[in-house]
């Protein structure tokens, strides 16, 4: 059985992966450790050079699952430095000590967000610090010599209290406590169930694909219809979520408006839909 490492993999996105993929033979790595006995895990922090080489010189996987990152895209651009560190300079070390199959998790961060939404070969322009570095570290999967896949995903969403980055938690928190929220009217994006995308990274597994992918939900919406949807999924109060413009917010790093990624491509080599976000929210509710 081939076997995987997995970075970040007690984040958001990873603990919906390694529960996918917990059949097969993996390694769970992550900054904090989660404990549980359904797979193995072990602290790495992959800014550790030396740790990072040893535990794939022991290891040695067939493929390594590249999650972790810097992904608080405010705290990137007050702290650039340590988000070039993380998600790029550790991306680097990554794919110098390894010979195998690298899967990267990006985002479309990478693209500015005047015209979206984007295909895989629309051009790319950051326009913060954290979509820079994820780019950069696109840049370096695609220079190596190693088999890679990219896959560009946006609004990654679930209910985790193991993430810092969920915003269903956040609307649902806070419309709990009868808090009042204002979100976003005019940040567009097609946003994806970590299970869903979970479920489709086992299948680019399993089909050997590689290259360059995007894959999100089935609707484009912007992020107060979303609210609006979450809240009424967990029968909260709709009338608490009030709209608010982006410049309004005048939050520190720059987000892509008009975003979003079509999956056209990833639909056609994998024989797939994605789902609609309704339905992907009532199957996360229902598995709670
Ligand atoms: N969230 C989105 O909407 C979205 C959209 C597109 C792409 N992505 C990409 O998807 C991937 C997973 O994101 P996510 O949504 O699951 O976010 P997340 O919950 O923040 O997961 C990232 C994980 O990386 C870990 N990490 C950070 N620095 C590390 C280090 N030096 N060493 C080891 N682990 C470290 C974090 O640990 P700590 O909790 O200790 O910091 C966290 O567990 C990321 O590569 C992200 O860029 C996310």
């Amino acid at each position: 059985m081939k076997k995987i490492l997995i970075t970040g993999a007690f984040g958001q996105l990873g603990t919906s992966l390694c529960e996918v993929l917990s059949n097969k033979s993996i390694l769970a790595t992550g900054r904090v450790m989660t404990l549980t006995e359904k797979y193995h895990c072990m602290e790495l922090d992959i800014t550790n050079q030396e740790n990072v080489k040893e535990l794939i010189r022991n290891y040695k996987p067939d493929i390594i699952i590249h999650l972790a990152a810097m992904t608080d895209v405010d705290g990137c651009e007050k702290n650039p430095e340590t988000a070039f560190e993380i998600n790029v300079g550790a991306t680097e070390n990554l794919l110098k000590n390894f010979n195998g199959k690298f899967i990267y998790v990006s985002t479309d961060y990478v693209f500015d967000g005047e015209e979206g939404p984007y295909y895989e070969d629309d051009k790319v322009n950051p326009v913060s610090v954290y979509g820079r570095t994820k780019l950069y570290g696109e840049n370096l999967v695609q220079e190596s010599d190693l088999e890679w896949i990219i896959l560009r995903s946006n609004i990654i969403f679930s209910y985790n209290d193991r993430t810092k980055a969920s915003f269903v938690n956040w609307v649902v928190d806070s419309l709990k406590k009868k808090q009042m929220i204002t979100v976003v009217n005019d940040q567009w994006n097609n946003p994806t169930w970590t299970n869903d995308l979970a479920n489709v990274m086992s299948m680019m597994i399993e089909k050997n694909i590689c290259g360059i992918y995007h894959y999100g939900g089935g609707d484009f919406l912007n992020r107060y219809e979303f609210a609006k949807m979450i809240a009424s999924t967990f029968s909260l109060d709709r009338e608490l979520i009030k709209p608010i413009t982006t410049l309004e917010l005048n939050w520190l790093a720059q987000r892509p408006l008009k975003s979003g990624l079509y999956t056209n491509k990833i639909e056609l080599d994998l024989g797939i839909e994605p789902l609609p976000i309704q339905k992907a929210l009532d199957k996360m509710v229902s598995l709670l």
